[in-house]
C-alpha cells in the first residue's frame, strides 16, 4: 500500500491538521479482491474435500457391511460345517455302539454261558475264559472310541453332565491320577456348537494330563458368573513351557485348543510351568447363559 501524508505540525511539533492522505485505493481493492477470490477458492476446496470426506465415510461404512457380511457367512459356514461333522460322528458313534459294540456285547454273554455250561459239565473250556476277557477289553475300547467320535449324551442331556460321566469313567479305570469335577453351572449353553467345542477342549486337556503330567490330582472346574462362564483345568503334575511345546509341530492338541478357543471367542490363559503344574483357564465373556 503506498500511502503519502502531510502533516501541519504546531511549533512545539504536535500535529494540529493532516492535510492530506493519499491513499492508493486501486491497489487496496486489487489485494483485497485478491484476498476474496483466495477465500472464495479454499472455500470451494473445502468444499470439495468435505464431499470427498463424505464419500470416503460412506465407502467405509459400505465396506465394514460387506466385512460383517463375510463375518456371517463364515460363522454360518462354521455352524453348517459343525453340525455336518456332529451328525456324521453322531452316525458312526451310532454305529459302533449299537451296532458293533451290542453285537460284541451279546457275544461276550453267550460266550459266557458257554464257558459256564462247559465247566458245569466238567468239559475242558480251553482258552475260552481269556477271550472272554478279550472281549470285555475290546467292548471297553469299542465304547472308548465311539466317546472319542462323539459324546453321545452332549446332544441328549448337555455337556456338563457328560463331562461328568467322563470324569467319572477316568477315575473308574484310570487310577494314577484322581479326577475332580465342580460346577456351579446347571443350565446349558444355548449353542450344541459351543457345548462340543468346550468339551472337545477339556477332553484335550484332560488326554494331556493322562499322556503327559504325571499328576497324582487333577481337577475341571465350570463356574459361571452373571453372562460369564469360566473353565479351568489343573493338574499338579510336571508342568511345561506352553510358548515353546505351541511352537512344536507335532503338537495338534494344544493348538486345537487354541483355535477352539479362538472359535468361541473365549480367552485363553496356560499357567504351567516346568515342575509347576499346569493350569488352563478359558473364560467366555458377554454370553446370553
Ligand atoms: N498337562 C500337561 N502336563 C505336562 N506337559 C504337558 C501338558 N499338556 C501338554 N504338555 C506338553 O505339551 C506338549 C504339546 O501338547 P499337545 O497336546 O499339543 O501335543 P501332544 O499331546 O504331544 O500330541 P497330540 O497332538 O496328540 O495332542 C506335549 O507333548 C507335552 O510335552
Ligand atoms: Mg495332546
Amino acid at each position: 500500500m503506498k500511502l503519502k501524508e502531510s502533516v501541519w505540525e504546531s511549533n512545539g511539533g504536535n500535529p494540529l491538521h493532516i492535510i492530506a492522505i493519499d491513499n492508493d485505493v486501486q491497489t487496496i481493492d486489487h489485494k483485497k479482491d485478491n484476498a476474496k477470490h483466495t477465500i472464495r477458492t479454499l472455500k470451494n476446496e473445502l468444499e470439495r474435500k468435505q464431499q470427498e470426506i463424505e464419500q470416503l465415510k460412506s465407502q467405509l461404512k459400505a465396506a465394514n457391511n460387506i466385512i460383517k457380511d463375510i463375518d456371517q457367512t463364515k460363522q454360518n459356514l462354521f455352524e453348517n460345517i459343525y453340525a455336518i461333522e456332529n451328525l456324521e460322528r453322531e452316525k458312526l458313534a451310532y454305529c459302533l455302539h449299537e451296532g458293533i459294540g451290542q453285537d460284541l456285547a451279546s457275544l461276550r454273554y453267550m460266550l459266557k454261558d458257554t464257558i459256564e455250561q462247559l465247566a458245569a459239565k466238567n468239559i475242558s473250556t480251553y482258552n475260552l475264559p481269556e477271550i472272554h476277557a478279550m472281549m470285555a477289553k475290546t467292548i471297553v475300547e469299542v465304547k472308548n472310541v465311539t466317546y472319542k467320535i462323539i459324546p453321545a449324551d452332549i446332544t441328549k442331556f448337555g455337556f456338563i453332565h457328560s463331562l461328568q460321566s467322563m470324569v467319572e469313567d477316568l477315575n473308574h479305570h484310570f487310577s494314577s491320577t484322581k479326577f475332580t469335577f465342580y460346577t456351579n453351572f446347571t443350565d446349558e449353553l444355548p449353542s450344541i456348537n459351543d457345548q462340543l467345542s468346550i468339551y472337545r477342549i477339556i477332553q484335550e486337556c484332560i488326554n494331556n494330563i493322562i499322556k503327559h503330567s504325571h499328576a497324582s490330582e487333577a481337577g475341571i472346574q465350570i463356574t459361571s458368573n452373571h453372562n460369564s462362564l469360566l473353565i479351568t483345568v489343573e493338574d499338579n503334575g510336571v508342568g511345561f513351557d506352553y510358548s515353546k511345546k505351541l511352537k512344536k509341530a507335532s503338537s495338534r492338541g494344544l493348538k486345537n485348543v487354541l483355535s477352539r478357543t479362538k472359535d468361541l471367542n473365549a480367552d485363553l490363559l496356560v499357567d504351567s510351568s516346568p515342575r509347576f503344574g499346569t493350569c488352563i483357564h478359558i473364560l467366555l465373556n458377554n454370553r446370553p447363559i
